[in-house]
């Protein structure tokens, strides 16, 4: 754990959150996403818990470790009126979309907050499986055109809770030229302005295997990191932190923490 902890203190430093008054966000009466074409889909509670997404209720034993997780993050991005919030890790396999999903439950869960989830990780998006949604269409569709976003949009319902979605896709050309383009920055201004009063979750590729991580990250406003106990090494994290110099890093999740520590489903640095 000491390397692991040593290498989160290496990703955060640069981490210095200046004190600015708090913003808080409330949901919209009427955005174009809540228009006619929105598909609405209530999500199974067994699919979800078979994928470990355990945020959607409160009363469980793990979702209160994504409920502490949440509240860090939203008060580190309320500070500075954050949106938009990408996660990403070193390497495969870390628990990024399963964070992510758990994540944005925990937050749709607040009376005046709202979560959207963007599947950018244009390689494996994996969001819509992990919920249990259609996954076609989504956010390919919308980049070359084909749909509006309200059309691709799905809102997913659990309880008397509901998020936003925007599914991934494969493209048939490479990833990292759709992240670092003219039309993916049209998206992102497009998501802001409908989705305005929303945390926006960004599903992210891991970082160092390919350049699509980097070439999004300029448009982000903060990021959270999750390393895997086993998955992530210190020299993976150093790595990683070259990248993360200019966007600030609101948390470092390592996840997968073994039941003989006492946190089973992750610790926030
Ligand atoms: N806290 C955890 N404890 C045990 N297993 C976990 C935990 N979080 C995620 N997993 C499992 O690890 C696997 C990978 O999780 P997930 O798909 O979220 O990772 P990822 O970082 O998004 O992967 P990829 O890089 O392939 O997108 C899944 O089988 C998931 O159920
Ligand atoms: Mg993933």
């Amino acid at each position: 754990m000491d390397s692991i902890r040593q290498a989160v203190e290496l990703a955060r430093s640069g981490d210095s959150p200046a004190h600015q008054e708090f913003i808080g966000g409330s949901k919209p009466i009427a955005t174009a996403h809540e228009a006619a074409s929105t598909r609405e889909v209530r999500l199974d509670v067994d699919h979800l818990e078979a994928n470990r997404i355990v945020a959607f209720a409160t009363g469980s034993e793990s979702g209160r470790y994504y409920d502490m997780l949440r509240t860090q993050v939203l008060q580190e991005m309320d500070k500075k009126n954050w949106q938009f919030l990408a996660i990403t890790s070193p390497t495969a396999g870390c628990g990024k979309t399963v964070t992510a999903c758990n994540l944005a439950m925990s937050i749709a869960r607040l009376p005046e907050r709202s979560a959207v989830v963007v599947d950018l990780d244009l390689r494996k998006p994996m969001v819509a499986n992990y919920l249990g949604l259609p996954a076609s269409g989504g956010v390919l569709s919308v980049l070359d055109g084909q749909v509006p976003i309200s059309s691709a949009v799905i809102k997913a319902v659990v309880g008397p809770n509901s998020l936003f979605l925007l599914p991934g896709s494969v493209p048939t050309s490479g990833s990292s030229e759709w992240m670092s383009s003219q039309t993916m920055t049209t998206l992102l201004q497009a998501i802001k302005r409908e989705f305005r009063s929303h945390t926006v979750i960004f599903d992210l590729p891991p970082m160092l295997l390919g350049d699509d991580v980097i070439s999004i990250l300029p448009r982000m406003d903060a990021v959270l990191l999750v390393t895997g106990v086993g998955s992530s090494s210190v020299a993976d994290v150093k790595e990683c932190q070259k990248h993360l110099e200019r966007v600030p890093v609101v948390r470092v999740v390592v996840n997968k923490v073994s039941e003989d520590v006492d946190t089973y489903y992750g610790s926030y640095y």
